[in-house]
């Protein structure tokens, strides 16, 4: 039977692209991903969609048409399709039957950055305000996490809760002005950048949009 494979691809650096991706990608007779994914793979034999933004609803039906005339289909997501990845999107949509998809797991950034600062992430609390998953209730947990001095790895939202948003948000709630912060950008990329701060120094600077904040408050 066809399968949808939701391809984990990593923070970046082909080198964290694991063999399991690349094995589902050779057999994928449709192969769809954000360019700078796609361009992890030399050799793709399948038929190439471009995903953005604007085509993802209509690119994930062809996809689920392309398994309905018996097709593997590939999809990539970067880091762990399971955090904040593809998966939920192509679950909401409710286009796949669930024993048609697969995930194959990738590195996450939040990992990435993680094994970057020697944080051993079972004890931290993950957050993800990417792409509007900002409730006030999701706001109030990092506020009490932050106060409670745990350990956060979290993804930013560029457009509503940037650093600095967040930054400023944990100081209203009474968070001390020196509590650490890590600002990791393009973690693994040629560029990457983690920068030592404070909430107070992150509440007046901007960040670039591919990065995780980190709150180290405890060695571990
Ligand atoms: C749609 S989410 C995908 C997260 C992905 N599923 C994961 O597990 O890493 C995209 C966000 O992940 C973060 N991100 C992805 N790659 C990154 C990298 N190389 N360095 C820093 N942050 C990254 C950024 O916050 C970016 O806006």
């Amino acid at each position: 039977m066809a399968k949808l494979d939701i391809v984990g691809v990593g923070p970046g650096l082909a080198d964290y692209v694991t063999p399991a991706a690349r094995k589902a990608v050779e057999k994928a007779d449709l192969v769809i991903g954000a360019q700078r994914s796609l361009a992890l793979f030399c050799e793709v034999k399948g038929e190439q969609v471009v995903l953005t933004a604007k085509n993802l609803q209509d690119t994930l039906k062809k996809a689920a048409e392309a398994i309905k005339a018996d097709k593997n289909v590939a999809l990539l997501s970067t880091g762990d399709p399971g955090f904040s990845g593809l998966l939920h999107t192509v679950l909401e949509s409710g286009l796949f039957n669930t024993n048609n998809i697969q995930v194959v797991p990738g590195v996450s950034a939040i990992q990435a950055c993680a094994a970057r600062l020697n944080i051993s992430w079972d004890t931290a609390i993950l957050f993800t305000f990417h792409e509007g998953k900002i409730s006030e209730e999701q706001k109030n947990k990092l506020g009490s996490a932050v106060q409670y001095g745990q350990n956060i790895l979290l993804l930013p939202d560029q457009k509503s809760f940037t650093p600095k948003d967040i930054a400023t948000f944990l100081l209203k709630k009474g968070v001390n002005p020196k509590t650490p912060v890590y600002i990791c950008e393009n973690i693994t990329l040629e560029n990457e950048k983690i920068t030592q701060n404070t909430l107070e120094g992150v509440a007046s600077q901007s960040f670039g949009s591919l990065c995780v904040m980190v709150i180290k408050q405890t060695s571990r």
